[in-house]
């Protein structure tokens, strides 16, 4: 992956004062390619959708139809139908939640992880609604050592799962921890246990918004009915896209429009009030730029026209046999370049003497951990390592030094970065509110954790500079 290349595309990071950018888990940079399509789309065709004048049927094309199909793409759905697009990932499942509100009964149980709040607050709300329960899946230690160093473990998933179970929802990345939950080993697993244990109906509902940037989602490799992700953190505009299978948009799902639409069972039943129509369109503009990055998806950018013209029609891409093919190089270039972010910073902030210091990994140091290696792992055998898969969201605590220097907050370090300046980091409890309230040292999800999260316009070098600051904060 051409990193230069890619970073032209934004000029924060590259302009006269270059800002490291490390906040990426709160919202991504927007590269240029997606901003020329937004700023197309309200010069040009900014009027109302669904009208039989020129201009309106080309605005109606790209939001009905390029801006879904490209979400489609990116979920790897079977169709745009099951792609509601909506103004963020915590609206989208609220909304969804209001619509599964029929259909989840009294008793039901749902069971939750402690992860982003917006895969927890709706499904809590809804069960309050209708007098179901919800249910913790806890997060496990994998270390003896360190006890900040948690995961989710299908292992502690398993026993939750009853005839009452309904829905179960999770994350397939943390946005503090880093960690890729394998959702194709846990989605099996659950439909089984529910089998086994003669529940009904269960559905599965994913938070990709943190996996999103780093990795290609699959909902039908994945095997789950509502999947969602945040466009503003992979590189689009601000708006979310959810996946709802069809057969649950049929059967699980009732409509929450206004009552005299009379909508199909698709996914604009779940759709009341649309998002920003320039923002939808923005979508075509994210797998142009995925594809930017590796020269086989430069080749099928030429082919298609997109090369030429970055505003061009890209219904000749979004349809082109080639492109799955081509995203996934691009995806698997990410990933490379992504865990040369991430050894350097691990490698620093295990190392014994960032031990000593205080510091703990929040989530999983993996082999880098300089305490304890993964023969310490204390979970159990369907858990595979993360390290490889893991996103470059890297999370920090401080707890009391062995080598008497004073202990720090998480506010204390960021805010040195901050009268440093040039580089962005961010302390709290990032609204994984349930996981930091417990993993926090002293309890005080506002101090909450450090987070240093990179993606791949992200160089190894501006990691290099981010460890000297952190030499100079933890001296
Ligand atoms: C893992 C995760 N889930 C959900 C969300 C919520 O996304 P949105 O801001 O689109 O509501 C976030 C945002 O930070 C997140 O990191």
């Amino acid at each position: 992956m051409d990193v230069a290349k890619a970073r032209s595309q934004y000029p924060i990071l590259t302009g006269p004062q270059p800002f490291i950018y490390a906040d990426n888990a709160g919202g991504s940079q927007v590269p240029k390619t997606v901003v020329s399509r937004m700023v197309d789309y309200l010069l040009n065709t900014n009027v109302q959708v669904g009208a039989d004048y020129v201009p309106s049927k080309v605005a109606t094309r790209r939001v009905m139809e390029e801006g879904p199909t490209a979400a489609k793409i990116l979920m790897n759905a079977a169709s745009a139908d099951e792609i509601v697009l909506g103004a963020s990932s915590t609206m989208n499942v609220e909304n969804l939640a209001q619509g599964l509100t029929g259909d989840i009964k009294a008793g039901d149980e749902i069971i939750i992880t402690g992860e982003h709040e917006a895969n927890g607050g709706p499904w809590k709300r809804l069960a309050t609604r209708v007098g179901a329960t919800t249910i913790l899946w806890p997060h496990r230690p994998l270390h003896s050592a360190n006890p900040y160093a948690v995961a989710l473990v299908l292992d502690d998933l398993l026993p939750l799962i009853t005839a009452r179970t309904r829905l179960v929802a999770f994350t397939s990345c943390s946005n503090i921890l880093g960690s890729v939950v394998p959702v194709a080993d846990i989605v099996p697993a659950v439909r089984a246990k529910a089998k086994e244990m003669g529940a009904p109906k269960v559905e599965v509902c994913v938070d990709a918004v943190a996996y999103a940037p780093h990795k290609k989602v699959d909902v039908r490799a994945w095997d789950v009915d509502y999947c969602v992700f945040s466009c503003y953190k992979i590189y689009g505009a601000h708006v979310s896209a959810m996946y709802v299978r069809s057969d649950a948009l049929k059967n699980s799902v009732s409509s929450v429009v206004h009552h005299f639409l009379k909508v199909p069972e698709v996914a604009y039943k779940i759709m009341p009030g649309g998002p920003g129509y320039e923002s939808v369109y923005a979508i075509t503009g994210v797998i142009p730029y995925l594809l930017s990055l590796t020269p086989d998806g430069e080749k099928l950018l030429e082919e298609t026209g997109l090369l030429q013209d970055a505003t061009a029609d890209s219904m000749p891409l979004l349809t082109n046999p080639a492109l799955p093919a081509a995203l996934d190089t691009s995806w698997a270039a990410i990933a490379a370049h992504d865990h040369g972010l991430l050894a350097p910073l691990l490698a620093f902030l295990t190392h014994p003497d960032q031990w000593a210091r205080g510091v703990r990994i929040a989530g999983d140091g993996g082999a880098f951990n300089g305490q304890s290696g993964d023969e310490d792992r204390t979970v159990g055998a369907a858990f595979k390592p993360h390290v490889a898969g893991r996103a470059p969201t890297v999370s920090f605590v401080m707890v009391e030094s062995s080598n008497g220097k004073p202990q720090l907050g998480s506010k204390q370090i960021v805010e040195y970065f901050d009268k440093k300046g040039g580089i962005g980091i961010r302390y709290g409890h990032f609204y994984a509110f349930t996981l930091v309230s417990k993993i926090a040292p002293g309890g005080d999800p506002a101090d909450g954790v450090v987070r240093i999260s990179l993606v791949h316009y992200n160089t190894v070098a501006e990691v290099e500079r981010i460890i000297e600051v952190l030499k100079e904060v933890l001296a």
